[in-house]
């Protein structure tokens, strides 16, 4: 979890009567995320957040599988996928299991309405684009390179991120800062590869006590549900606790390098019971005089895993494009491409940026990713 923090005015003491200048009763929110025994913040609300005035509807919003012709890995240029929609609709999911969905999304308008996700954490990586996403938690400011973690249960609308382009990791399981990271009493440890200073949480609080009609779309599993709202959802005054939207940017990973080989789990940055999140970043390699810094050659049995490609040369892959996204299949062997193992003898090191998913359940794939996968991927090993 982040730090403790606190915006806006709190009560002294919790669950107590806490009023505005002119004695009217502010709404006290408890928002957990896992029971009354995960991370929590107290938010105080200027109207009770029960209060709908409207059910406007449902839609679907199920990703369309696509049954590949047997088990493969897969090479999916996702920088062709067409945009399209605002940052909910524009959601072009390419795999997914039952924990996880990986997306692409390229708004090409702003929201009109609220969001909110009720069935998942979400965690949207910033390819290209700087901006805010409003929450009832104040102002996120996001820059490229940024991991924004948003809880699930967030209210939150981005304000404009028309052109921007994001990866969109959504799961059904907490993503949470891994234990071993951490000391026993919550703080990150020394030897952690990011400390407290690297995650930002909301720049600002702004209260938006004001009546209207105030659409929300609120997401569970595969359906978005409308609401119509009497009063603007970002109406808090004040919160505090453990449980609220955060940054953290890609570039602050200190990675840990070694003096042969480090696998992906020297790398992990967030987690979840099915699944984690790596992040290669540019980094010495290393330094036995003998070593072979690319990776060594591996089929992964128990994981699928995936890997979105961000930016710099990669040591272990040829033909790598603007949001190439490559699925490793478990079973199948996978490694450095011809002329990477033997070509990364002597060299000091990498100039790679990449996000690694590694998934305990097998992933799907889609119809968008059918559009966009290279065929040929299969035989790119090929001496
Ligand atoms: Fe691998």
């Amino acid at each position: 979890m982040p730090p403790y923090m606190t915006m806006g005015q709190v009560p002294p003491k919790r669950h107590t009567e806490f009023r505005s200048e002119d004695g009217k009763l502010y709404r006290e929110e408890v928002f957990g995320t896992e029971g009354f025994e995960g991370v929590e913040s107290i938010l105080y609300h200027h109207h009770p957040p029960t209060e709908v005035n409207e059910l406007l509807g449902s839609r679907g919003v199920a990703p369309e599988p696509w049954e590949p012709e047997q088990h493969r890995h897969h090479h999916l240029r996702c920088g062709k996928i067409g945009g399209g929609g605002d940052a909910i609709d524009a959601r072009r999911v390419v795999l997914f299991n039952d924990e996880v969905r990986l997306a692409m999304v390229v708004p090409d308008q702003p929201m009109e309405r609220f969001f909110r996700n009720g069935g998942a954490d979400e965690l949207w990586f910033v390819r290209e684009g700087e901006g805010y996403l409003d929450t009832v938690f104040g102002e996120v400011y996001y820059r490229e390179g940024d991991y924004v973690h948003v809880p699930r249960g967030t209210t939150y609308r981005f304000r404009d991120a028309t052109g921007h382009k994001f990866y969109l990791i959504e799961s059904s399981d907490p993503i949470h800062i891994p234990h071993e990271f951490t000391n026993r009493w919550g703080q990150l440890l020394e030897g952690a590869p990011y400390s407290e200073r690297d995650l930002h949480g909301p720049k600002d609080l702004i209260t938006r006590d004001e009546e209207g009609a105030f659409e929300l779309d609120v997401k569970i599993d595969d359906h978005i549900s409308t609401y119509e709202l009497d009063n603007h959802p970002f109406d808090v005054v004040g919160w505090d606790g453990y449980n609220y939207p955060f940054t953290f940017n890609i570039s602050d990973y200190e990675p840990i390098t070694g003096k042969i080989h480090q696998p992906p789990p020297a790398h992990i940055t967030f987690e979840t019971d099915s699944f984690e999140i790596i992040s290669w970043v540019p980094r010495k390699v290393d330094y036995h005089p003998d070593a072979i810094p690319a990776p060594y050659y591996h089929s992964n049995i128990d994981t699928d895993e995936v890997i979105f490609y961000i930016g710099g040369e990669f040591s272990s892959r040829e033909g790598i494009s603007d949001a190439s996204l490559t699925l490793h299949r478990r079973g199948l062997h996978h490694g450095p491409q011809p002329g990477r193992y033997e070509g990364s003898i002597g060299i000091e090191e990498v100039e790679e940026t990449s996000v690694m998913i590694e998934a305990d359940s097998p992933f799907q794939t889609t119809e968008h990713a059918r559009q966009v996968d290279e065929d040929e991927y299969m035989f790119s090993w090929k001496e």
